[in-house]
């Protein structure tokens, strides 16, 4: 396994290799565009904009970006946790070609956003919109998966609003912008920190661990780091990795104490059935009842219940009893308490869980 905090100088496809399956929190991807940019674009003054013409970004054609898109998506779906989450970003050039690919590869688009730029290139040729937008898809693995999703810190930061799709943020300049030797900008697609910072607020916590396979000058390590996040990154260019390693090494993590999630959005931690008895909550040969004591089922030591012939979890067999093929175990099952009361299993697992 690849160390924590630490950025490696390579091709991502090799050094995805070297993580272990299902071990990433959280991934961001900001991949080559693909903007086929063959003409040095100019301002109606002549001076040439800052365009994306290097070779990084250069493709023979839609086969050979979508295998290379496809290389990648299929590694992050092995590194990922089953409840991990990820995040892409791209324009119109590329990214309806990724939503098809992470689709095809059974990925669970959960919101495609729109990053509204407030501060957008112009249309110098004005041929066409001024393109002032790019598109994030945030995905989980699986339909199923219990990604993190920090609900309510979003919607206390938007001042007790639901969050929506559509984000506001200047491009990255000023300051925030990483020059090189001769003072010019360093890279044509860095990333401003205050949309890392969202999409990090929003999909992890304290401690987890992110990947940035693109990373560029690193925002999403750098921002990360900052939040308290461990991260690993990704970057083929020597340039770019030199600045991003400069970059990241300068940032101080904050305080553990200001990192706490929102109490309402931290993950529930799971307690399966036989943790009761090896706390030593309920003791196997209790009798649970449902809640009109039609039903009577004996607890066993190693967690599952039996009711007749019949022996499983409480969950397969709550479904037995009630005639359909999924039920809520937690929510069905009571024992009795010294003074006869039905109490639900499902209020000792809540005091487990404090
Ligand atoms: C769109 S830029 C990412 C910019 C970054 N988000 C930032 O804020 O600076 C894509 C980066 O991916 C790098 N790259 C392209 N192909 C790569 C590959 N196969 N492995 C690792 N890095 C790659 C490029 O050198 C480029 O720096």
């Amino acid at each position: 396994m690849l160390k924590q905090n630490s950025l490696y100088l390579g091709d991502c496809i090799d050094l995805f290799e070297k993580i272990e399956d299902h071990s990433i929190d959280l991934i961001f991807l900001d991949p080559p565009y693909n903007l086929q940019l063959n003409k040095v674009l100019t301002r109606p003054n002549h001076s040439v904009v800052n365009g994306v013409n290097q070779d990084w970004d250069k493709f023979d054609n839609y086969a050979s970006y979508d295998k290379f898109t496809f290389s990648y998506l299929i590694e992050c779906k092995r590194v990922l946790k089953p409840d991990g989450g990820l995040w892409i970003i791209g324009s119109y050039h590329n990214i309806f070609r990724i939503g098809k690919i992470l689709q095809d590869l059974n990925f669970w688009i959960l919101n495609d956003v729109i990053w509204a730029k407030s501060n957008p290139l112009p249309n110098f040729r004005a041929t066409r919109l001024t393109n002032a937008h790019e598109t994030l898809i945030w995905c989980s693995k699986k339909p199923k998966s219990k990604y993190q999703f920090n609900y309510h810190t979003l919607k206390v930061a938007n001042e007790d609003k639901q969050e929506r799709s559509i984000w506001n943020f200047p491009i990255c300049s000023g300051k925030e912008r990483i020059k090189n030797k001769t003072n010019q900008t360093a890279h044509p697609t860095q990333k401003p920190l205050a949309l890392m910072k969202k999409i990090i607020l929003q999909s992890s916590i304290q401690g987890d661990l992110i990947l940035e396979p693109f990373a560029g000058t690193a925002s999403f390590c750098a921002e990360g780091k900052y939040l308290g996040r461990n991260y690993i990154g990704f970057e083929k260019d020597k340039d770019y990795f030199n600045l991003a390693e400069k970059r990241l090494k300068k940032i101080k993590s904050l305080k553990s104490n200001l990192l706490e999630v929102n109490e309402k959005d931290k993950p529930i931690q799971k307690i399966p059935f036989a943790s009761l008895i090896d706390n030593g909550h309920l003791k196997p040969g209790t009798i649970l009842y449902n809640n009109n004591k039609n039903y009577k089922a004996t607890v066993l030591p190693d967690g599952s219940i039996t009711y007749k012939n019949d022996r499983g979890s409480i969950h397969k067999i709550a479904a037995k009893v009630n005639k359909t093929s999924s039920f809520n175990g937690w929510d069905y099952w009571h024992y009795e308490d010294k003074k006869k009361n039905l109490i639900s299993i499902d209020m000792i697992r809540k005091k487990m869980r404090g």
